[in-house]
């Protein structure tokens, strides 16, 4: 599409909604809801700490990246059975339909839960079927293994190991939980593996750490896309090379709302990326603690920062171009897109 047509200010919350779009960093044990957490919980006799919905949602009042965690991994420990990882993918997988997402990229969290007895295959078993499941009401999702890098790199390892001969149901490896004492470097050689065996790399990288783990998070892990990176203003050498090289970012404001790497979401950083020419991307990371899937996302930001329709058009190019999709489906994506602008 050459030009972007104007669109009225009252017009476009509908656009957002519609547009076609990739969401390309959703961790989905953070689609969780309460209401799931408990029924999982009941199904399996699993106990949890809070008397009701309504409780542990109150619960969900973060101050920080470990803050959120410490939740997180405890709302995850009511998936046992394959059919628990299912429901739960499959519950996210229509929200995503309903937010016209053409195109999923899911984070997973194996060693959450082979760490409590839950085999691999279970895991994967369960989120894979909802995966392929989810072709039929048009959406394309992938699975990307995480390693949490709180822990060691010999678990990482392991966690590979045992992923392996599931190779084909997974396309990339990431890596996530806390941050800030854990540099991508910890992880070089397990990467080089991951590479080695031709997976997608991404990392989570200036979330809450500085932009050195974005360096080195591409220069030492090599990986393809930096998940956040808004630390990256911070250093215009690093915003150079990122625009230079046009490496997607994926920015999740709702969750650097809620865990108050910005203030107000007035003050996020998105139109800064943007007008520096990166390849950012919006995306809703843990949408069931942070209030809001990925539509919320777009909404919510683009009424709190004055974004445009420029803007949306070119988020939702960025995260089809960024995505890990083969070049026709992406020609596919794209079309999609400048037909959902031409009658804008
Ligand atoms: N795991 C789930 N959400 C995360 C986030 N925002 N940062 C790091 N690890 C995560
Ligand atoms: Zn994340």
């Amino acid at each position: 599409m050459t030009a972007v047509p104007h669109v009225p200010l009252d017009r476009l919350p509908a656009l957002l909604a519609a547009m076609p779009k990739a969401e390309l960093h959703i961790h989905i044990e953070g689609s969780l809801e309460p209401e799931l957490i408990f029924r999982l919980a009941q199904r399996n006799g699993v106990a949890i700490p809070y008397a009701s919905v309504e409780e542990l949602r109150r619960a969900y009042a973060f101050t920080n990246l470990q803050s959120f965690l410490d939740i997180y991994y405890a709302g995850a420990s009511v998936l046992l059975q394959a059919q628990d990882f299912y429901d739960m993918a499959w519950a996210y997988l229509q929200k995503a339909k309903a937010d016209n997402v053409l195109r999923a990229e899911i984070f997973f969290d194996p060693q959450t839960h082979t760490a409590r007895g839950v085999a691999m295959e279970t895991v994967i078993d369960g989120l894979y079927r909802a995966c392929q499941d989810a072709k039929r009401i048009g959406v394309d999702a992938e699975l990307i293994l995480c390693f949490l890098r709180h822990l060691s790199e010999e678990g990482a390892f392991d966690t590979l190991e045992q992923a392996l001969p599931f190779r084909d149901k997974f396309i990339g490896v990431g890596l996530d939980s806390s941050e800030v004492g854990h540099p991508p470097e910890k992880f070089a050689r397990v990467f080089a593996k991951c590479r080695q065996q031709g997976l997608h790399l991404v990392a989570h990288a200036g979330e809450e750490g500085p932009p050195a783990y974005i360096w080195s998070a591409l220069d030492v892990l090599k990986v393809e896309r930096i998940d956040h990176g808004v630390q990256s203003t911070k250093d215009p050498a690093l915003m150079k090379r990122l625009a230079q090289e046009r490496i997607p970012l994926t920015v999740c404001p709702l969750s650097n709302l809620k865990l108050c790497v910005f203030p107000r979401l007035e003050q996020h950083n998105l139109r800064e990326l943007l007008d520096a020419g990166l390849a950012a991307t919006v995306n809703s990371d843990d949408p069931a603690y942070f209030g809001g899937y990925l539509n919320d996302n777009f909404l919510q930001t683009f009424a709190a920062t004055g974004l445009d329709a420029q803007h949306a058009y070119r988020l939702a190019r960025n995260s089809f171009e960024g995505s890990f999709a083969p070049p026709s489906r992406k020609r596919d994506y794209m079309a999609q897109l400048d037909a959902a602008f031409a009658k804008a």
